[in-house]
């Protein structure tokens, strides 16, 4: 059996990407911060089903759904922006196997040139996370975001095509 998978998110997974959405310690990262409804959930993924643009991907490993994982292509067919979050009680290491899966599908099945990814100022551990998998800190947006409290800083992060097979490769000899 493999280890693990990146597959399409279906209704069924509907229930569990609330969870983890709306958990404290992935809703505190994200632009939109209250406690998401059902309703608002399920009109969410129906709209994004419907737009050939969305990738929506549940990352399993040894059979277990652990993080779920949003590839855009609004721009052009070759650029997409991507948003990830884990289950809260997924083990130290899970986001690394999920980031390398997706971007093996971003370039390769999408046939993407870049991907490109936004954290909050304040979200080390995602800055640190896509500087671990081979982005460049392209930008920071100064105070871009307010919360309803404070202005936070918007970090833009981005992977080309070119540079992720030559970190995948350098991965790959160790
Ligand atoms: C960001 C996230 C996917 C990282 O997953 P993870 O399982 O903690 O990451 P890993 O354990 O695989 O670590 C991968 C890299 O992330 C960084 N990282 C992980 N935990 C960290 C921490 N506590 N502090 C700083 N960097 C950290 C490191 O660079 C690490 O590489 P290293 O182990 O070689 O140092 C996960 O924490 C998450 O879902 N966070 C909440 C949602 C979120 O912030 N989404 C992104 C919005 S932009």
């Amino acid at each position: 059996m493999t280890k693990y998978r990146l597959r399409p998110m279906t209704e069924a997974d509907l229930e569990l990407v609330l969870y983890w959405r709306n958990h404290s310690e992935v809703r505190r990262y994200m632009y939109t911060t209250h406690e998401i409804g059902f309703d608002e959930h399920r009109k969410w993924f129906a709209g994004a089903r419907r737009n050939p643009a969305v990738d929506l991907m549940i990352y399993e490993s040894e059979g277990k759904a652990r993080g779920f994982v949003n590839i855009t292509r609004t721009r052009c067919k070759e650029v997409a922006d991507w948003g990830f979050y884990l289950s809260p009680d997924a083990p130290k290491g899970t986001g690394r196997s999920l980031g390398s899966q997706a971007l093996v599908y971003a370039f390769g099945q999408l046939g993407l040139h870049k991907v490109c990814g936004q954290a909050l100022g304040f979200n080390e551990r995602s800055i640190a996370f896509h500087k671990a998998l081979g982005f460049m800190e392209e930008g920071r947006l100064r105070d871009q975001h307010f919360d309803g409290n404070d202005f936070h800083d918007v970090v833009c992060l981005g992977l080309l095509k070119c540079e992720w097979q030559i970190k995948d490769k350098g991965l790959n000899n160790e």
